[in-house]
């Protein structure tokens, strides 16, 4: 019996990185995966990887900042699978690592703001009707480092903000139905998001990002999809709020 046994779980962003290797650890973990993306060509890719190994995979195209389409994740996964206990936004990009404000476009920022902050938003609103019902449901935000201190660029961390905040007030909200919300705050995970600025082809990068993480090592999908597993599961059914940090040490310093 997996840790995932007899759930559903929709994973968003779920063509690549993190999101990929959430939805092949929770198949593997015995759930059945409804994963979204944009990217529906890849998307293909680990829906066939998920299914070769045993498991179970609706994929869709999605983009999460539209709420059309979100309601036809919610449908397609009502239909296919007949209910949904847990929902990952983990859907997102990045910016310039480094920018000002003066720096920054509008047309920049809306499009972080909506992919990040807004996509949590919707996901979250679509899902919940369906989890009161069953009463239970676990929601995890993926935020960021980011969404916690200062560094970086302004509409990454507003965004990743704007996740951890929106984590706790409907955690706060949605306690009486049986519905947990916590978010979980990688540091610098080895995804494509990162790769030109800490990739093997960027050595100074890599470098300074290796200074800034007392563990001495970047980290990889699976560090972030093992404390997505853990708040997912019925493990974590006395956690609801909380803010798990995975970023070997970073922010001590
Ligand atoms: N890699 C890191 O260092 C790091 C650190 C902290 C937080 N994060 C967060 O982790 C999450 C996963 O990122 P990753 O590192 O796996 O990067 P990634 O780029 O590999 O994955 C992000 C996925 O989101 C998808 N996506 C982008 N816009 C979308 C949209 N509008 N609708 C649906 N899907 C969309 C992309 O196609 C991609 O498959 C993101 O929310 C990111 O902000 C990453």
């Amino acid at each position: 019996m997996g840790r995932l046994d007899g759930k559903v779980a929709i994973i968003t962003g779920a063509a690549g990185g993190q999101g990929a290797m959430e939805a092949k650890l929770f198949a593997k973990e015995s759930a059945k995966v409804v994963i979204t993306d944009v990217n529906d060509e890849a998307l293909e890719k680990v829906a066939g990887e998920v299914k070769a190994a045993g498991g179970q995979a609706l994929a869709l195209k999605h983009n999460v900042t539209s709420a059309e389409d979100w309601q036809t994740v919610v449908d397609s996964a009502m239909k296919e699978f007949g209910k949904i206990d847990i929902l990952v936004n983990n859907a997102g990009v990045t910016g310039q690592i480094r920018q000002n404000i003066e720096e920054m476009d509008i047309s920049n920022w809306d499009k972080i703001m909506d992919i990040n902050a807004k996509g949590a938003f919707l996901g979250t609103k679509a899902v919940i009707p369906e989890m009161k019902k069953s009463e239970r449901g676990s929601i995890v935000n993926i935020s960021s480092l980011s969404g916690i201190y200062g560094i970086g660029n302004p509409a990454y961390n507003s965004s990743k903000g704007a996740v951890r905040q929106l984590t706790k007030n409907v955690a706060l909200d949605y306690a009486g139905s049986g519905i947990r919300v916590n978010s979980v705050h990688p540091g610098t995970i080895e995804t494509s998001m990162v790769e030109a600025f800490v990739g093997e082809g960027n050595k100074e990068g890599r470098e300074a990002a290796l200074q800034g993480i007392p563990l001495n090592t970047l980290g990889q999908s699976e560090d972030v999809a093992y404390g997505v597993l853990y708040l997912a599961s019925d493990e974590s059914k006395f956690v609801t709020g909380i803010e798990l940090i995975i970023d070997g040490g970073s922010i001590l310093q």
